[in-house]
């Protein structure tokens, strides 16, 4: 299959984020289908399970899924194949990676009563390590390019379900807009939508200050949070945190919604470093944004920041003021690359 971006900025293929295909019937022995989905940045944060298997969250959590920014996965059941094969962005990927897929597939092969192998091939228009949960939009698309792909019609809430098991965070990006979601179990512990993403025209701006791999990524991050002697106090108040960002949210008003984004990720990462071992993400350029973030507000500029589990900062503004928040950022010493984004739509079908 030919790689479907052939650079970041330049898609090799025209694929419309806004376009969603009618779903078809699917012809005898035909296994296969192509869907897109956004990652999403978290404004009230998941970190820590009650299950580590399911991934079941110790707090409910509320993210914006990233419009400019797109997983496009295929997932093609063939009757040839013995084993799982996965290609990431041309290369072909085995180990640990692969075992987290075949898991997902897994789960869809049970509910569909299907017995084959799968190729899944999988390209993002957006750097791997640059501060954007990839994980997020690359379950979201397998969830449902699998369960097309498997015969299977799932529910939002059934695709948010098999999402969650891959990534946590990946149930998020599987219905539209600003979602929520809420604690629970295996079955009812999925997302749903606040708000289109036409609610409400915010922006991410994802500063880059390292395109590291870090070194204990989320999966890992979640099975140290109970190590914290802060995590019972962060799980203890993310309630209330959400609901005054929710009630923010709907009212579009980011004056009230800012302070409480920026105490969730502070939180979560005192959590972070005061675990065993404790986890260290930000970089001095992470700080320094912090620190700018708040002179620029007390210059008139309306930006609010949050950090996910990594040295790089999303800044959060509304529309008008995303190029002075860029021109500022730009400015930080330790500042590589700024990615823009807006609220984006629901994971789904691009061919069937
Ligand atoms: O879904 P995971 O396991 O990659 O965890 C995501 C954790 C954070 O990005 C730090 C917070 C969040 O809610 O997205």
């Amino acid at each position: 299959m030919p790689s479907l971006f052939s650079n970041i900025s330049q898609p090799a293929i025209h694929v419309d984020p806004d376009e969603q295909i009618e779903l078809r019937a699917r012809a005898a022995g035909e296994h296969r289908a192509t869907a897109l989905a956004h990652p999403n940045i978290a404004f009230i944060k998941y970190w820590g399970n009650t299950d580590h298997l399911q991934r079941l969250p110790a707090n409910p959590s509320l993210s914006m899924n990233l419009a400019d920014l797109y997983t496009v996965t295929t997932v093609a059941f063939e009757a040839a194949l013995t084993e799982d094969l996965l290609i990431i962005n041309g290369t072909s990927v085995t180990g640990p990676g692969l075992a987290r897929v075949t898991t997902s597939l897994d789960l869809i092969r049970t509910e569909a009563s299907l017995n084959l192998a799968a190729r899944v091939e999988s390209e993002s228009n957006f750097p791997v390590g640059s501060g954007i949960a990839s994980s997020a939009a690359a379950f979201a698309a397998l969830s449902v390019a699998g369960a097309a792909a498997a015969g299977l019609a799932l529910s939002e809430a059934a695709l948010s379900r098999l999402a969650r098991r891959g990534s946590g965070s990946a149930c998020r990006s599987v219905p539209a807009g600003y979602c929520q979601w809420l604690t629970g179990d295996d079955q009812t512990s999925v997302a749903a939508s606040l708000a289109g993403a036409d609610h409400w025209d915010l922006r991410d701006l994802v500063v880059i200050v390292s395109q590291e791999h870090k070194s204990v990524g989320s999966t890992g991050g979640h099975q140290i949070a109970d190590t914290s002697s802060l995590q019972p106090a962060r799980v203890a108040g993310a309630e209330s945190r959400l609901a005054a960002c929710r009630q923010a949210l709907l009212a579009r008003d980011l004056a009230a919604m800012g302070p409480v984004i920026e105490e969730d990720t502070i939180i979560m990462h005192a959590v972070m470093m005061s675990g065993h071992p404790p986890l260290y993400y930000w970089h001095p350029a992470t700080m320094a944004l912090i620190q700018a973030t708040q002179q620029w507000r007390q210059e008139g500029l309306p930006v609010y920041f949050t950090i996910d589990a990594g040295p790089n900062v999303h800044l959060i503004c509304e529309a008008q003021h995303a190029p002075a928040v860029e021109a500022a950022a730009r400015r930080i010493p330790g500042v590589q690359n700024v990615l823009t984004s807006r609220a984006g739509g629901p994971a789904r079908l691009i061919e069937f």
